[in-house]
């Protein structure tokens, strides 16, 4: 299974009967492959990982092991969907680790947007790796690999992200059973699990996550506001039938203040920055115009709602010139 290659004219996976039946067949070859023993994987909440996690969970049950790290730059509820999904409602066996202090100590005063990112990847190993050291009798590493992450490690565009990384010490056999699925296919059999929709249709999510919405050194309030300004815009495009529609949205809080008014005197606060962005390859990207009066309910639920933010902007510039993320 781990050289699995997505045969030529598959067909694409679109209906619940070949969800089911693709279900159907990566059970029987995980049963196969891993026999009694136990898998291990880092389950993030994205798409790829719950649908990997949820295939797991029915082929082995508890021989699953799921460790959900919360590194304090997820978005608002996220940890808590994964605990209620994965462990209530589907009985996995998931670990959750509070890493929240750890990594925001470790990023504390750091500025340049590449050592943010390093720092945090670097970190995640780190402390997956010690969960993992914690365990008996691991002898595989779920994956939620997907066939373009395949395509884009060959042809050189990415060094795809779940590929090794683990130190020497803690090498296991792959079990990857969406690695075959583009991410449309990935959603179709997801549903047919019966994931939840907000995270089947989930919209992009950078691995970094929000500590690349709030450029420079990371403070604890800054990150709040950027994760409760996200929390708002999300709410927000649901009532307004944008969810799902618009590709991805979300919020950036700069560090940088500006001067305002609130209860007749003076406020030296963040801008919050909204941006919403459509695209078919992410090479180019263009904005999503929002309407006019859903800005204005955005920026006053914003500077009402959120400490710290006297005003708000809307990024309307497309990409190129500018990329979708700040750093
Ligand atoms: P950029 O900013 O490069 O973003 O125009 C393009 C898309 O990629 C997402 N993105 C990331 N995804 N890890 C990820 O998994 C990352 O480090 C990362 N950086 C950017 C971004 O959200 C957008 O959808």
């Amino acid at each position: 299974m781990p050289t699995l290659n997505r045969p030529e004219n598959m067909e694409r996976i679109a209906t619940a009967e070949q969800a089911r039946a693709y279900i159907d067949e990566q059970i029987a070859d995980i049963r196969a492959q891993v026999g009694d023993k136990k898998v291990l994987l880092a389950l993030s909440g994205g798409v790829d990982s719950s649908v990997c996690a949820a295939i797991l969970i029915k082929a082995i049950g508890d021989q699953l092991v799921c460790v959900h790290v919360n590194h304090g730059l997820l978005r608002k509820g996220e940890p808590e969907q994964v605990i209620k999904v994965f462990r209530e409602e589907l009985g996995a066996n998931l670990i959750y680790v509070d890493a929240v202090d750890r990594f925001l100590d470790k990023l504390a005063g750091l500025t340049d947007p590449e050592k943010k990112r390093h720092i945090i990847g670097e970190e995640f190993i780190e402390v997956f790796a010690e969960e993992a050291r914690k365990l008996d009798g691991i002898e595989f590493l779920g994956q939620g690999t997907i066939w373009p992450d395949i395509l884009e490690s060959e042809a050189g565009i990415k060094a795809h992200h779940n590929a090794g990384g683990l130190p020497e010490d803690l090498q296991f056999e792959l079990v990857e059973p969406v690695r075959i699925l583009f991410k449309d296919e990935v959603r179709v059999v997801g549903k047919e699990l019966g994931l939840p929709d907000s995270m089947v249709y989930r919209q992009p999510f950078p691995g970094p996550g929000l500590g690349v919405r709030c450029p420079g050194a990371i403070t604890r309030d800054r990150l709040e506001a950027v994760r409760e300004s996200d929390a708002i815009l999300r709410e927000e495009f649901a009532k307004n039938g944008l969810e799902g529609k618009v590709w991805q949205y979300f919020t950036v809080v700069p560090d940088f203040k500006s001067t305002g008014i609130r209860d007749g005197k003076r406020t030296f606060d963040w801008m919050c920055i909204i941006r919403a962005i459509n695209t078919v390859d992410v090479v180019e990207v263009s904005v999503e115009h929002l309407p006019a009066d859903l800005i204005d309910h955005l920026v006053k639920r914003i500077t009402t709602e959120v400490p710290g933010i006297n005003r708000v902007l809307v990024d309307y510039t497309p990409k190129p010139p500018a990329t979708v993320e700040y750093e």
